[in-house]
């Protein structure tokens, strides 16, 4: 198993590129099934994830060419299967796309139960309302989602709940439904706008996308398209959180700043001074932050998926921060793993209670999750001594060449191959 070793206390300086989006880009290549023609899709995230969802389509039958490292062209009309097997589709959360994307191409989809982050109990009762309200019939049996449609029919569904991956389902499983559906309570994140100008560029007509009501008129048919995935806001606000964590001086190129609000705001908040340009910002760190407390929400709420970033830093800051995790019900669970480099956090349920300390020493730790592994590498690099991240797949689910750039911002971060790298003496 990789590992990934840091020898902390290393001020970040220079420039990163982020890469495209990862939620954007596991919707979007799905979403080629919908298209009667080719698609290139640029700006995709060299990412496991993304590998992934390349091999399901390969696998159903779909022409895949990587043009360079982050261009694609994606061929799906071979494609006659409409099974999602256990195997694939447990390896990742969004391989529930393809139920909402088979369904409207042929009628059935047939696709496992997701896997992805164990981040507490993950139901999908959201997507299955969307496809019975459009006239689609379901059943889960062995573990199997199978859903059949004889017509897909518009219609005004209102989510129960402010739902990212139910809010995509229903607009793939509408945009070729016969006349108007409209979603309210509709989640507003800024992949939720990239796919609908994904869809949109193939011949769609959805309007409103960002805001909570979602107009979608369906469609006869779809084309192909030359389309570029926008900036991954996570990856971009992990290494915000990095340049800071570390008093560094660092400039994130190849952002959208707006996407970046929640985010560049709490740093401020804290101290962190941030410059905002066209299409970069730059983070300049500061001896120690001021404590804050924070709950992650829907965008444009502060994100769920920089929580962790953001406790790694607040265990270096004065006074006690409080964090709130108004999503998902299992999202602490890197907390021991930084207490085991000294910081102070206690949970309640979906509250953590962080006492600053002066500072954090390097120790062995495991990754559970995605971004519980960005937060441990921020920890680890703003740590005395070394650090050794044990687990690291989990954040090769989706950041792209991690220790590569943060070696290009001056890290002392290498990945080895346990056992492999290490020589026994007989
Ligand atoms: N929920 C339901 N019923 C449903 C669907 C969701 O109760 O049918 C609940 C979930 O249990 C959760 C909340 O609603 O409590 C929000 O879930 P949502 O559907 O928005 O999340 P998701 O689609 O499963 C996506 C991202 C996550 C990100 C969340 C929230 C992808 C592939 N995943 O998950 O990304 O945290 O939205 O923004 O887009 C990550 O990148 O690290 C990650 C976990």
């Amino acid at each position: 198993m990789d590992k990934f070793i840091i020898n902390g206390g290393k001020k970040l300086h220079g420039r990163v590129n982020i890469s495209g989006a990862k939620n954007a880009a596991v919707a979007i290549i799905p979403a080629t099934i919908l298209a009667e023609g080719p698609c290139i899709l640029e700006n995709v995230p060299n990412i496991n994830d993304v590998t992934i969802d390349l091999q399901i389509l390969q696998e159903m039958g779909a022409d895949v060419k990587l043009l360079d490292k982050s261009t694609i062209r994606i061929d799906t009309k071979h494609i006659r299967d409409t099974v999602v097997p256990y195997e694939m589709a447990r390896r990742m959360r969004a391989s529930y796309y393809f139920l909402g994307t088979l369904l409207t191409k042929f009628n059935h989809a047939k696709v496992s139960m997701p896997g992805g982050c164990d981040l507490g109990d993950r139901p999908i009762d959201q997507h299955l309302k969307c496809f019975k309200s459009l006239g689609a019939d379901y059943s889960i049996e062995h573990g199997l989602v199978e859903i059949n449609a004889d017509k897909l029919i518009g219609t005004q569904i209102y989510f129960d709940k402010v739902t990212v991956g139910a809010t995509i389902n229903a607009m793939f499983a509408s945009v070729k439904a016969d006349g108007l559906t409209i979603l309210e309570n509709a989640a507003k994140e800024p992949h939720i706008v990239d796919l609908a100008n994904f869809l949109n560029s193939l011949g769609a007509d959805i309007m409103g996308a960002g805001t909570d009501v979602i107009k979608i008129r369906g469609v006869r048919k779809l084309g192909g398209t030359n389309y570029t995935i926008i900036p991954d806001q996570i990856e971009a606000g992990t290494f915000m959180v990095a340049a800071a964590a570390t008093k560094g001086d660092v400039t994130v190129n190849g952002v959208i700043p707006k996407h970046l609000e929640p985010i560049t705001s709490k740093l401020r908040k804290v101290g962190v001074t941030i410059e905002e340009h066209d299409d970069s910002v730059r983070v300049i760190g500061a001896e120690r932050y001021e404590r804050t407390n924070l709950k992650t929400m829907p965008h444009p709420g502060f994100p769920t998926d920089m929580q962790p970033q953001f406790a790694a830093l607040l265990t270096l800051a004065k006074g006690t921060s409080i964090l709130t995790e108004g999503i998902f019900d299992n999202r602490f669970r890197y907390v021991d793993e930084l207490r085991r480099m000294g910081a102070d956090i206690s949970v309640d349920g979906k509250v953590a209670v962080i006492e600053g300390v002066e500072r954090l020493t390097g120790a062995p730790v495991k990754v559970a999750d995605l971004r519980a592994g960005a937060a441990l590498i921020i920890a680890g690099l703003s740590a005395d001594g070394i650090t050794a991240i044990e687990e690291i797949q989990h954040i090769e689910r989706g950041y792209e060449d991690m220790d590569v750039k943060l070696r290009g911002l001056g890290a002392d971060i290498v990945k080895r191959r346990y056992p492999s790298d290490i020589k026994v003496a007989l």
